[in-house]
């Protein structure tokens, strides 16, 4: 009874220059396999639920490219926003639309641009995180650290529940979205603490009920936009409520409640998981650890390197040299040419927040 929803939102603007405005991180190919983010999220979920039990939420800019990459998503469940409210308003939409098909569903919802290895133990953990979903918990996944990311929501792991898994499932008594790096060690150097991987799976009614405690009329206004979708006026109701959201992530007013109320179980993860969020990830996971080597992504980049280490990524036809330079970035691009390092590459950031404010 699983229905899984891909919230594909946001810019990913450590990516910059190669992940813009119209071209977002999760429609472009990290990976060099061919499939965009998006497409090989989709592909992670089809052996666990048919096309038809698949939503895709995303801005009316992206409707195109999304059909594009996902030829068999139905009409029907591809959702589009007129403007971005971050993930609450997206997963929550799609949980009040499956609320009304089906009061017992249960929404899984799976960020669209992280990159997953061993799919099977991927499919095995949703399995599990399904079963608890089932007895009314809002279950998540959870992440081994490696290291204090600021980027990422803390889990506490709890007492073990044995009883909705052989083993690796755990009460959550507590949530933590996006601690300071100060926290984030002293979580690590505690232990019993994983990162969030960005999937939440439970009923939809609990999801929204959950929602509602923080942000009352959000929900209302969501479930008042899921009774009139598809219906004539639903156009217009949206038009009128969807600008009226706050713009809230879910673990704000999902995640860090639920855990606080004690109904909230973590999976822990198998499986290899990289939120690719910067083009060291990028590098690190095109050379798979070799992690002195030089990592080349775009079709038909041209490079030339001698003693040189890091990722070049090209969008051009121009030959790209490199001599002795060590965990270089360089992403060579139709307008814009960006050289950092490995080190700095999640400083891009900085970069592109100046320009939206210097304009
Ligand atoms: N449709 C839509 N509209 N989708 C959105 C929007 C939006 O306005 N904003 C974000 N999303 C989607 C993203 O595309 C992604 O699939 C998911 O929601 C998570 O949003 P991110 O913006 O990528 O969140 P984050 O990476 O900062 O943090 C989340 O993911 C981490 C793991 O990568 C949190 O859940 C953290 O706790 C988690 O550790
Ligand atoms: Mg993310």
């Amino acid at each position: 009874r699983l229905t899984c929803v891909i919230p594909a939102g946001g810019v990913g603007s450590r990516l910059w220059p190669l992940s813009r405005a119209n071209a977002p991180k999760f429609l472009l190919d990290l990976t060099g396999s061919g499939d965009s983010l998006l497409r090989a999220t989709w592909a992670r979920l089809a052996p666990i639920t048919p096309p038809e039990r698949v939503i895709v939420v995303t801005g009316v800019s992206h409707r195109d490219s999304v059909i594009k990459q996902l030829p068999e998503l139905l009409t029907e469940n591809l959702v589009t926003e007129s403007e971005p409210k971050d993930s609450s308003a997206a997963i929550g939409l799609a949980a009040a639309i499956l609320e009304l098909r089906d009061p017992d569903a249960i929404i899984g919802s799976f960020a669209a641009d992280h990159v997953i290895r061993n799919e099977v133990l991927f499919q095995r953990a949703v399995e599990t995180a399904v079963r608890a979903a089932d007895q009314g918990y809002i279950a998540t996944i959870g992440i081994r650290p490696s290291h204090a990311a600021t980027g990422f929501g803390y889990i506490a792991a709890g007492q073990a529940r044995g009883d909705l898994a052989p083993f690796d499932v755990y009460d959550v008594t507590q949530f933590v979205e996006k601690p300071d790096e100060a926290i984030a060690r002293e979580y690590l150097e505690h232990g019993g603490y994983l990162w969030n991987a960005g999937m939440f799976i439970a009923r939809a009614t609990v999801l929204l009920d959950q929602m509602a405690e923080k942000e009352p009329e959000m929900v209302v206004a969501l479930r008042e936009m899921a009774a009139a979708w598809g219906t004539e006026r639903g156009a217009s109701v949206r038009e009128r409520l969807w600008p009226t959201l706050p713009k809230i992530a879910i673990d704000y007013t999902v995640a860090e409640p639920a855990a606080d109320a004690g109904k909230m179980v973590c999976v822990a993860a198998h499986f290899d998981w990289d939120d690719v969020g910067d083009f060291a990830s990028v590098a690190n996971l095109l050379t798979r650890g070799r992690g002195s080597d030089l990592a080349v992504l775009g079709d038909g980049a041209q490079v030339l390197s001698d003693g040189s280490s890091g990722i070049v990524v090209s969008e051009s036809d121009r030959l790209v040299a490199l001599v002795g330079v060590e965990d270089i970035v360089v992403v060579d691009t139709a307008d814009v040419l960006l050289v950092t390092t490995k080190s700095r590459a999640q400083d891009v950031k900085n970069l592109v927040g100046r320009m939206k404010v210097t304009g």
